[in-house]
């Protein structure tokens, strides 16, 4: 089985006792677990997993739920899960409690499947899984056996580190990692595909810090399935989720308002996106997914813009491309912050045209950071290898010259030049710096990387990333 190890945790994973020839074919292995929560997730984790042939102890505070599940009856309506609770429970491999500490000693891991609703102000109420912890560190402090803990309820980045940890160890009176495993395993299946989601998942993402026995029991519960499940550390699993469910949001209400768009256009919306869709190159597929930099260019802030006048003309309201231009600025006023916190004032920027490989600086985001620098009076210099003066030719030269001559007297024909000009250097063309990175070397800078250069060149001189 191929497994996926985010860079984070690649560390802890070459050191673990899990060895790199050994993750490759661990095989699936049958546990004793504990699935906290009858709800929507936690049924139809317990009924597939006992399906799978573990042994599973369904818990709920809930008597009704309780006595439904051990009559292997479904305490929710979801297709297909009736048959399967019924032959699980049948064949003695489901079963359900109240009581969390018989259930949790008798078991080696713990998924908690209980609920994270939110509360009116919109912050996420931890009541039920804080509840949850404090039971099963209980029955940890009586238990010899290593009992891996792993939270399925969605949960903030930091939920796991500053309050689940936390209440663990101070009810089992025990040690994280060494004592007793946690790990963090979103959920990602859907109310009514849920079974069938069970069965072929999309993505499998296990966070997990350093805890190789609970990593190696994950991977072990997850070997029958074709995804490969993907490592992360446990904060970085607890964002995927919510990663997740905003870009499902996202899409849908893009598409609703395309579809109020189109309407409005005399467009038929369906054929449309479906001709979006089909394109797999840059449509459905990972091109602009990647946190960077501003967009800019010729076509999508002019494109956008024209969208919107369209709808207002047509009143019809368009808050998600309204937001976008907004997000776009926002973008931009990062990286613009990101300097003035150096607090230092000769500035070189690294890449000017709106993307690499062209001299096309319509729109561009570095010429708006360019520009809003000179205005609160940086000192600044601008090296881009096809925004050179001595390369430019015709309307392009004549462009930069008489149209942006405060931009113009600032290019620099060499890196080297840039270098040795600037205590700051402000990456906006990955391909620029990577180019002529070797020059810096020697050279005592900070860098602001708005681009995601490779992990190795964002040591060495101070570093700072715009989101990341
Ligand atoms: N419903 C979904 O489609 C879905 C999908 C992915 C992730 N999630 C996440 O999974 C979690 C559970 O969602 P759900 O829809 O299954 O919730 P749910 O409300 O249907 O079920 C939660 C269950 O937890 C039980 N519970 C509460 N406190 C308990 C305790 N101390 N001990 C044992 N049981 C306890 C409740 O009685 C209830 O039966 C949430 O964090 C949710 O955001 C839900």
């Amino acid at each position: 089985m191929d497994t996926f190890v985010g860079s984070r945790f690649r560390s802890a994973w070459d050191s673990s006792t899990l060895e790199k020839n050994e993750k490759t074919r661990l095989d699936s292995a049958k546990f004793r677990i504990c699935v906290f929560g009858i709800g929507y997730v936690g049924t139809v984790s317990a009924a597939c997993l006992a399906r799978d042939g573990h042994d599973v102890v369904a818990v709920d505070v809930n008597q009704d739920k309780v006595d439904l599940l051990n009559r292997g009856l479904p305490p929710i309506v979801e297709p297909k899960l009736a048959e399967r609770i019924r032959s699980v429970v049948r064949a003695g491999r489901l079963k359900a409690t109240t009581d969390s500490l018989a259930a949790v000693s008798s078991t080696d891991i713990s998924l908690v499947c209980v609920g994270t609703p939110s509360q009116d102000n919109g912050s996420l109420e931890t009541s039920f899984v804080s509840r949850v912890a404090q039971e099963i560190g209980e029955s940890i402090r009586k238990s010899t056996n290593f009992h891996s803990v792993v939270m399925r309820s969605t949960m903030l980045p930091g939920t796991m580190e500053n309050i689940v940890i936390p209440i663990l160890e101070r009810t089992s009176g025990k040690r994280a990692y060494q004592d007793f495993g946690v790990a963090y395993l979103p959920e990602f299946l859907r109310e009514g595909t849920a079974i069938a989601d069970y069965d072929d998942p999309g993505t499998i993402v296990i966070g997990v810090d350093n805890d190789p026995l609970t990593l190696r029991r994950l991977l072990q519960l997850h070997a029958k399935f074709s995804a490969t499940p993907r490592i992360l550390s446990i904060r970085g699993a607890e964002a995927v989720k919510y990663a997740n469910n905003a870009w499902h949001a996202t899409k849908i209400s893009f598409a609703n308002e395309m579809g109020l768009l189109c309407k409005a256009m005399g467009v038929d919306s369906h054929e449309v996106m479906n001709a979006l869709v089909a394109d797999k190159k840059l449509n459905i597929s990972p091109a602009y997914l990647k946190p960077g930099f501003a967009f800019g260019g010729s076509c999508l802030p002019k494109d956008v813009s024209a969208l919107r006048y369209a709808g207002r003309n047509a009143d019809v309201d368009t808050p998600l491309l309204d937001a976008v231009l907004q997000a776009n600025e926002n973008q931009i006023r990062s990286a613009f912050r990101l300097v003035a916190a150096t607090g230092k004032r000769r500035i070189g920027l690294i890449g000017l045209s709106f993307k690499p490989d062209t001299d096309d600086l319509r729109y561009s985001p570095m010429l708006e950071i360019a520009e809003r620098l000179i205005g609160r009076g940086y000192q600044l210099a601008i090296y881009d290898s096809n925004v050179r003066l001595s390369r430019l030719t015709g309307v392009n030269r004549d462009h930069l010259t008489s149209r942006l001559p405060h931009i113009a007297c600032l290019l620099r024909e060499t890196m080297s030049d840039l270098a040795s000009f600037a205590e700051v250097l402000v990456v906006g063309n990955r391909k620029e710096f990577l180019k002529n990175s070797s020059v810096l070397k020697g050279h005592d800078k900070i860098i602001i990387d708005l681009v995601r250069i490779a992990p190795e060149k964002q040591t060495g001189s101070e570093y700072r990333g715009i989101c990341w």
